[in-house]
């Protein structure tokens, strides 16, 4: 088969990133992060970052791809899930770009695109997934052309959750990574609500619990039980889909996929069932324009390229409408 090259564009959410890749290799990636000052993340600000950056972000990765010899083949971008005004900024770069290049569009789902990095960078093949980042967590697995979901959240999705909880106690977004290291000082767990209904799970009720739990106990051992509890949730739900799929291996893949401890909880349960769990490096995990790219490049060889008529942005784009055509 030709060897192609894909630039994928990334910037559903905080990081705008565009990268180049082929089958083997990550040719260049270029990225600029969107840090609110304070509070949570803003669409419209986001989008006014990335609206700023997004230019000098795409002459730059093509000033480095022409420094290799590449000669594109697609442009691939994250169609959604995400906030609007972000996920409209990048596809009108990408369609510029593939009118001008004249090479065929690729609409990306983002949360297909966490999994499928996972996939070619831990190089495992029909895994049951846990993807847990700020605006989802969700299990799912592949069945018959789809990734299907098995459980998912109810309400916020875990990092949501992670930050709304850190910023009332007072950290910078995003709290996630705050949260995992002062939890290590803890010294005991506090009750606090563990929601699984079903295959799906909640942490809208457990962040409000987590908060009132601040009266009348330490910081660090909120943050430990706020771990433990929402963490026990997303391994119990996993665990399940394992046993009732039948499947032996567990991807972790999403931004709140760097918690260690989250990887630690996984791999215990995955020890006792004689599982295997895979988990790619943290760059990989978080949002980034190489995760686009490639699955761009998988769409690319089994045809599913996009009219610019169809390119129309999908803030609310589900795993599950996605047919799987590379697999
Ligand atoms: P999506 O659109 O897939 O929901 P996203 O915009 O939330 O993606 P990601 O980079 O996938 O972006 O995930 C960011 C989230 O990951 C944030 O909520 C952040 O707090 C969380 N996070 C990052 N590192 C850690 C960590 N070490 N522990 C817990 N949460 C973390
Ligand atoms: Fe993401």
């Amino acid at each position: 088969m030709k060897n192609r090259f894909v630039l994928g564009i990334e910037g559903t959410a905080w990081n705008l990133s565009a990268a180049i890749i082929d089958r083997t290799n990550i040719i260049a990636e270029v990225e600029s992060q969107y840090q609110p000052q304070k509070g949570g993340l803003h669409p419209r600000m986001a989008s006014q970052h990335h609206a700023s950056e997004i230019g000098n972000l795409i002459r730059k990765i093509l000033t480095e791809g022409e420094g290799f010899g590449v000669e594109l083949s697609a442009i691939a971008f994250s169609q959604g899930p995400g906030f609007g005004p972000c996920l409209r900024t990048i596809a009108t770069a990408a369609r510029a770009l593939s009118l001008s290049l004249e090479i065929p569009l690729i609409g990306v789902n983002h949360c297909i695109a966490h999994i499928e990095i996972g996939r070619r960078m831990c190089d495992v093949r029909d895994p049951v997934i846990l993807y847990v980042s700020g605006g989802n967590s969700q299990v799912l697995s592949y069945r018959d052309g789809k990734y299907r979901i098995f459980g998912e959240t109810l309400d916020i999705g875990i990092g949501n959750a992670l930050d709304k909880f850190g910023r009332y106690a007072g950290f910078q977004h995003p709290g996630g990574p705050k949260i995992e290291q002062i939890a290590k000082n803890a010294k005991k767990y506090v009750s606090l609500p563990y929601v699984v209904k079903g295959m799906d799970f909640s942490f809208s009720g457990l962040t409000t619990a987590a908060k009132d739990a601040l009266v009348h106990a330490s910081l660090e051992d909120v943050c430990y039980s706020f771990q433990e509890t929402a963490f026990a949730m997303l391994v119990e739900v996993t665990e399940r889909a394992l046993a009732h799929i039948g499947k032996d291996d567990v991807l972790l893949v999403g931004g709140v996929g760097a918690n260690e401890r989250l990887k630690e909880m996984l791999d215990l349960m995955c020890k006792d069932r004689g599982a295997r769990l895979y988990a790619p490096e943290k760059r990989f995990m978080r949002d980034n324009g190489i995760m686009i790219a490639h699955t761009g490049l998988l769409m690319l060889e089994s045809g599913a390229t996009l009219d610019i008529k169809d390119s129309a942005v999908r803030p609310n784009y589900r795993p599950d409408d996605v047919d799987v055509s590379w697999i």
